[in-house]
């Protein structure tokens, strides 16, 4: 790999700039700060380091440099991510510029690609005649089963025959849930890719088409590659359409995000009938924070709208949610009503509160004063929660309203419930939630960090020939000796990028730009760092000689430790 280039790009665009664009900064000091993507955060507990292009989350302890960056908050590969930044700042990064870097997957995916052309064929071919009409009259025409690589399985097993003649062992195609033991597992099933979030297939979702008495879509088994906790349909291409269009639309089926395409809607997403999961949420966090529910309009999948919007109310967002007329779902919807109705919904879609305290309506029984009440407590209660004093006045307004009470009576119940309520913590991260380190730990971690801010420290402690029990730290210290002499020169950012893959000396990594250094070295500073590291060596031998002692049973022996352990203690 070109360590140059890379280095070169890095150099030339600002890694606040990159971020600032993605996530809210805000300046504090010579530092900004920000809400961490990388966990489920509210306080902004991500630094970003304009003076060494770098971030550190004090709360999740993720570190690295922009390139770490994009590849972890855009799900993107390195060479996607340098792709991008070279043509930020007109480098061009061509294909032959970089050696491939293989994924240990590479050959799984390559087996699922072979599926996919293999079942695109069936449903070309005189096999396919009749999933073709059962399509056909689903409204499914050639341009959209070409976008969404759609195909068909038939009888038999010839694709575990065709993946074996590839060169795949039954044990492979098991692991990969495309055969069971010899067999298929897919017959007579329109075929639908599934992509992870870069955009590689990794399972199937197979729909009955002819035969009625089997469960209406097959699912690939949980693999390596596939996850299902993680799993949304269209996310890799819902990645780019969200960002243009500054708001992402999640749904339940894939058929939804299929239909949903063909009025020229793509920024979708589709749950694919399980329950949300807050990982799941993450990565939908990082499409757009303007996310639309718009699942199916049955009891089930309202259901399922209130429990996903909870969801994320846990993670401070509101979402908005589109209800649709029930037994419709998004597929239906559009195909009955057309695209200005549907657009008319998305447009129109109403805030996570407002639609929870709809349901409630819904279930109160409006002769029972004692309903009334608890009805318009548990309103209040809800707005108590929304940051908006427009929203609030709204809802307050229509509550009077609708039950003919003074609005400074509601009001003044409202103030008491927002009383009641326990501020968020406070922004700021305490030092109490960082573990202890020992004089030892924090006398490494300093002089490492020493060594790649300044050359000196790196050069005077070459010539130390310091020892570190540690496997990790003699890595670490290795990699950056080793470093220096190749370049000539070391700056924290371009050593991440140059260890990314090394994970062990990452770790040490993330945990030195965890804390806070003087930023003046001097000699004094450096031997005391020096004094500290070589006297846990010595505490640790000589614990190790006295463990010796008492498992001796030779007096002389014996004495001849106890020797040694006075010389060392007196440092001879
Ligand atoms: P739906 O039953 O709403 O599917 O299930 P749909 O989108 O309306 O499909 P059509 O229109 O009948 O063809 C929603 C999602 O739940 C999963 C699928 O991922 C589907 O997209 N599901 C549903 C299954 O995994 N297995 C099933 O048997 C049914
Ligand atoms: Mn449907």
């Amino acid at each position: 790999m070109q360590n140059d280039l890379i280095n070169d790009i890095r150099q030339r665009v600002d890694i606040v700039d990159i971020i600032g664009e993605r996530i809210p900064l805000v300046a504090r000091g010579k530092n900004y700060f920000c809400v961490c993507p990388f966990h489920n955060d509210s306080n902004p507990s991500m630094c970003v380091s304009r003076e060494k292009q770098i971030y550190t989350c004090f709360s999740c302890h993720a570190t690295g440099n922009v390139y770490t960056f994009l590849e972890r908050y855009e799900n993107w590969s390195f060479r996607e991510t340098l792709k991008y930044l070279g043509d930020r700042v007109g480098i061009s990064v061509g294909v032959g510029n970089l050696e491939k870097r293989s994924s240990k997957f590479d050959k799984f995916y390559e087996a699922y690609q072979l599926s996919v052309k293999y079942y695109q064929n069936n449903l070309v071919s005189s096999l396919g005649r009749e999933a073709r009409n059962y399509l056909a009259s689903r409204k499914i025409d050639d341009a959209v089963i070409k976008e969404f690589s759609i195909g068909l399985a038939i009888h038999g097993n010839p694709l575990t025959e065709l993946l074996m003649k590839k060169g795949y062992s039954l044990l492979e195609l098991n692991r990969l849930g495309l055969s069971s033991d010899d067999r298929d597992i897919y017959h007579d099933r329109i075929m639908f890719p599934l992509q992870d979030m870069n955009g590689h297939t990794v399972a199937f979702s197979g729909r009955i088409y002819k035969d009625h008495n089997q469960n209406k879509y097959l699912n690939t088994k949980e693999t390596e590659i596939f996850k299902k906790g993680q799993m949304l349909y269209h996310y890799s291409v819902a990645k780019e359409e969200a960002r243009k269009e500054k708001c992402v639309i999640v749904m339940e089926g894939f058929m939804d995000v299929i239909r949903a395409s063909t009025i020229g809607i793509r920024n979708t997403i589709a749950l694919m009938g399980t329950a949300l999961t807050t990982e799941q949420i993450m990565f939908i966090k990082r499409l757009s924070t303007n996310i639309i529910l718009c699942l199916d309009g049955d009891a089930p999948g309202q259901e399922a709208m209130l429990k996903a919007g909870e969801l994320f109310l846990k993670e401070n967002i509101e979402v908005k949610v589109v209800v649709l007329p029930n037994d419709e779902d998004p597929d239906t919807f559009i195909l009955k009503e057309g695209k200005q109705r549907f657009m008319g919904l998305i447009e129109n879609a109403i805030y996570f509160s407002n639609y929870k305290i709809r349901a409630l309506r819904k279930k109160v029984d409006l002769g029972s004063d004692r309903e009334k009440a608890l009805y318009i407590d548990k309103v209040l209660e809800e707005a108590s929660q929304i940051d908006d004093e427009i929203r609030v006045e709204i809802i307050l307004k229509k509550l009077a309203k609708e039950f003919d009470i003074g609005y400074n009576t509601l009001e003044i119940r409202f103030r008491e419930k927002c009383e009641n309520k326990t501020k968020p913590a406070s922004l700021m991260i305490t030092s109490s939630t960082k573990t202890h380190k020992t004089k030892y730990i924090k006398a490494v971690e300093s002089l490492i960090y020493f060594m790649l801010t300044k050359d000196f420290v790196l050069t005077a402690t070459k010539a130390e020939h310091l020892i570190f029990p540690e496997e990790k730290y003699r890595i670490t210290m290795n990699e950056i000796f080793y470093y220096y002499e190749k370049y000539g020169k070391i700056e924290v950012a371009d050593f991440y990028t140059y260890v990314m893959d090394k994970k062990e000396v990452r770790g040490v990594l993330d945990e030195v730009l965890q804390e806070e250094y003087e930023s003046n070295v001097d000699n004094v500073l450096l031997s005391d760092l020096y004094k500290a590291i070589r006297d846990n060596s010595l505490s640790l031998e000589i614990r190790r000689l006295k463990k010796k002692i008492e498992e001796e049973l030779d007096p002389l022996e014996q004495a001849k430790l106890g020797e040694q352990i006075r010389k060392l203690r007196i440092g001879d």
